[in-house]
């Protein structure tokens, strides 16, 4: 299915070389890795997320376009629409999970969720960017006033901040928006540039807020996402769009090392968590996860003008739901399933990139 691309799909050496060494001697050198760290193991308390869809986890309006809040979103988890853009948990309740920290409140029900706020914050808005998208919801810019707003309020402390971990995704709109208008392929690199630019920028202002770690995720591979696949009955990843990610993802782990050599002395403050290599493997092993038709999504609208969520005057569904979610990877157009969320999840705790977060 993904022969042609090759190269686009190779592993990093790294994970490979803990493939070959898993079993007994793969055990044996965590636990040595552990007991060299024990003394700096870190064990956040909190857990602040910044972003877009694939981490929002209710902080989309609910009457607005788009489908969050609609049926059959939610339906594997929590059981009904809650906010999520899949039907059940996202990335950044598997994060709170690895890190054995309650899913952290979304910042539109703050004041009603009190007791919660002591897990941290989720600022992620579906639909945005570190640009203004055609979205309406708040930029990642403006997701950061929000933050040091409430540090101002002294909602978090600063012993609070030092505690945490922050998670930052940039998972494409700012992409999908520079497509949508007219921009093109010949100014892709240069407008890359400036997204990566301008996360760097983000990261940088939420560690002057006294933020310990922050974790950032690489660009999925966006030419397998289903809305890239269509054209091909999702059999065949779109090779253009998933060579531009990989710039993105090359000027980002640039980006991050360098703000790492010049903000502390161990380079382990910024994180870059790898979603390119773990998307790519999950779908390139689909059995491994019981995940049938990799690139299919389970989810979706009956005519080419529909889309999972979308009903008629009449209330009547426009959109159609596969029988098992569980063997889907993606759930509509743009977003992994809950399972998908749950393979990608299990890959990266085999990898060293959720290692890293704890020290
Ligand atoms: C973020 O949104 C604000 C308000 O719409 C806007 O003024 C600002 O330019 C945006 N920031 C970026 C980096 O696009
Ligand atoms: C943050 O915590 C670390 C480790 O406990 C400590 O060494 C450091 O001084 C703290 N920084 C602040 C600003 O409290
Ligand atoms: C993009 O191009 C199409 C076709 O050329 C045109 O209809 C549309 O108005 C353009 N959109 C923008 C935002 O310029
Ligand atoms: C962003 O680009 C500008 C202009 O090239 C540069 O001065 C600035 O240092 C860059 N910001 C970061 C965080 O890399
Ligand atoms: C692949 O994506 C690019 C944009 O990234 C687009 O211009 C091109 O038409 C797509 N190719 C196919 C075969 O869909
Ligand atoms: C941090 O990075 C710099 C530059 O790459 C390197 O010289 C230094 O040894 C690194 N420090 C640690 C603790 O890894």
């Amino acid at each position: 299915m993904m022969d042609s691309h090759k190269q686009l799909f190779s592993l990093s050496c790294l994970p490979l070389l803990l493939l070959l060494l898993s079993g007994n001697m793969g055990m044996q050198l965590s636990e040595a890795r552990l007991q060299r760290h024990e003394m700096n193991y870190y064990s956040p308390k909190t857990l602040f997320v910044f972003g877009d869809s694939y981490v929002d986890t209710g902080n989309y309006r609910i009457n607005q376009a788009g489908s969050s809040w609609k049926n059959p979103y939610g339906e594997t988890f929590p059981g009904k629409p809650a906010g999520r853009f899949s039907d059940g948990r996202v990335l950044t309740d598997y994060i709170a999970k690895y890190l054995g920290l309650k899913s952290p409140v979304p910042y539109k029900f703050r004041k009603v969720m009190q007791q919660h706020l002591k897990y941290g914050m989720n600022f992620a808005f579906g639909g945005t960017g570190v640009f203004d998208t055609s979205s309406k919801n708040p930029n990642m810019t403006i997701q950061i006033d929000f933050f040091k707003q409430l540090i101002k309020e002294n909602v978090y402390t600063t012993s609070d901040l030092n505690n945490s971990v922050v998670y930052v995704s940039v998972a494409g709109n700012d992409y999908n928006f520079y497509l949508a208008t007219n921009g093109s392929i010949e100014g892709f690199p240069a407008f890359i540039a400036s997204v990566v630019n301008q996360t760097a920028t983000n990261l940088l202002r939420i560690k002057s807020l006294g933020v310990r770690k922050i974790v950032v995720g690489g660009l999925q591979p966006l030419g397998c996402l289903p809305s890239s696949t269509a054209t091909s009955s999702f059999q065949q990843c779109n090779s253009t769009s998933n060579d531009l990610v990989v710039l993105h993802n090359n000027l980002l782990n640039q980006a991050v090392t360098k703000l790492n050599q010049q903000t502390n002395k161990d380079n382990s403050t910024f994180i870059v968590l790898d979603l390119f290599d773990t998307f790519t493997s999950v779908l390139n092993h689909p059995s491994t996860n019981n995940i049938k038709d990799p690139l299919k999504p389970c989810c979706v609208g009956l005519s080419s003008q529909d889309f999972c969520g979308k009903v008629d005057e009449n209330n009547v569904k426009q959109y159609k739901v596969c029988d098992s979610p569980k063997s889907a990877f993606f759930w509509d157009n743009l977003h992994p399933t809950q399972a998908g969320w749950e393979a990608v999840y299990k890959k990266l705790q085999k990898t060293s990139a959720l290692h890293q977060i704890r020290y």
